[in-house]
């Protein structure tokens, strides 16, 4: 028998926005493992905290992943899938919680693509989630996308400053992941664009302590957990960019 293992996105920290079928999946696996940074031993991470709403934490496995040390984390992955493959490869189902969508800069597609070279029959499966783009979308009131628009999504510390650039020179809205611990930067760029007056950013959007405002109200520095909106340049009448 061939087990599987499924991505389940919990959304981007607000427990509510769990879909009911990430909660379903969530209560049907064998185990279900949520990902906990080594560096805070201990703790609970977002995706934990998420699903530990719903579900008993003695039910909850933790997998440890390095986020700043890139020598080890590798290893950590091969790690986590071995917990996994140990589930799925005696016909179990596994569930890794991941926060927003598991399809989006997730983890889960480089654990998943070791679980599946341990054992290659294993069934994979994911269930999206809410993302941070769309929770702070909706919380601070922008449409991400009308009509022709097209909407851009970019990591700021592998995109860089010239993708930016060339983003924030088109007419779309631009949507920035990972930009928070370098937003001085990232506010030059859009300010050089002529489009800080309406840029919004969240930070740890859905948690208790969280952030949302004009991002030119941030004054130079948020956390890794918080996306920047660009929205698009409208000048057009209603229904003009259709
Ligand atoms: C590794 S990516 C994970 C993306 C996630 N899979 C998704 O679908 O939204 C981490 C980045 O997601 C964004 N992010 C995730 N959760 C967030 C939150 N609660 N508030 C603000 N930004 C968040 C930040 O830009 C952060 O740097």
């Amino acid at each position: 028998v061939s087990g599987r293992l499924l991505g389940v996105g919990v959304g981007p920290g607000d427990p509510d926005q769990l879909t009911l079928k990430a909660l379903a999946a969530l209560r049907g696996a064998d185990r279900v493992f949520v990902p906990a940074t080594e560096s805070s031993a201990g703790e609970q991470g977002r995706a934990e905290r998420i699903v530990a709403a719903h579900l008993p934490t003695a039910s909850l496995t933790r997998l440890a992943f390095s986020m700043r040390d890139r020598t080890r984390r590798p290893r950590r992955w091969d790690e986590a899938a071995a917990a996994i493959a140990d589930v799925v490869g005696a016909g179990g189902t596994a569930a890794f919680a991941t926060i927003g969508d598991p399809n989006v800069y997730s983890t889960f597609t480089y654990v998943a693509a070791t679980v599946r070279r341990l054992v290659p029959e294993v069934e994979l499966e994911t269930i999206p989630g809410i993302t941070a783009m769309q929770d702070l979308a909706a919380r601070a009131g922008v449409v991400l996308s009308e009509g022709s628009e097209p909407l851009t999504l970019l990591p700021f510390s592998a995109a860089g400053q010239e993708a930016l650039a060339e983003a924030l020179d088109g007419e779309g809205t631009v949507v920035i992941y990972k930009g928070g611990a370098r937003l001085a930067g990232l506010l030059d760029a859009i300010r050089a664009a002529g489009r800080l007056d309406v840029a919004v950013c969240g930070q740890d959007v859905g948690l208790g302590d969280e952030r949302i405002g004009a991002a030119g109200s941030f004054d130079g520095t948020a956390g890794y957990m918080s996306t920047i909106v660009v929205p698009a340049r409208r000048t057009a009448g209603r229904g003009e960019k259709l």
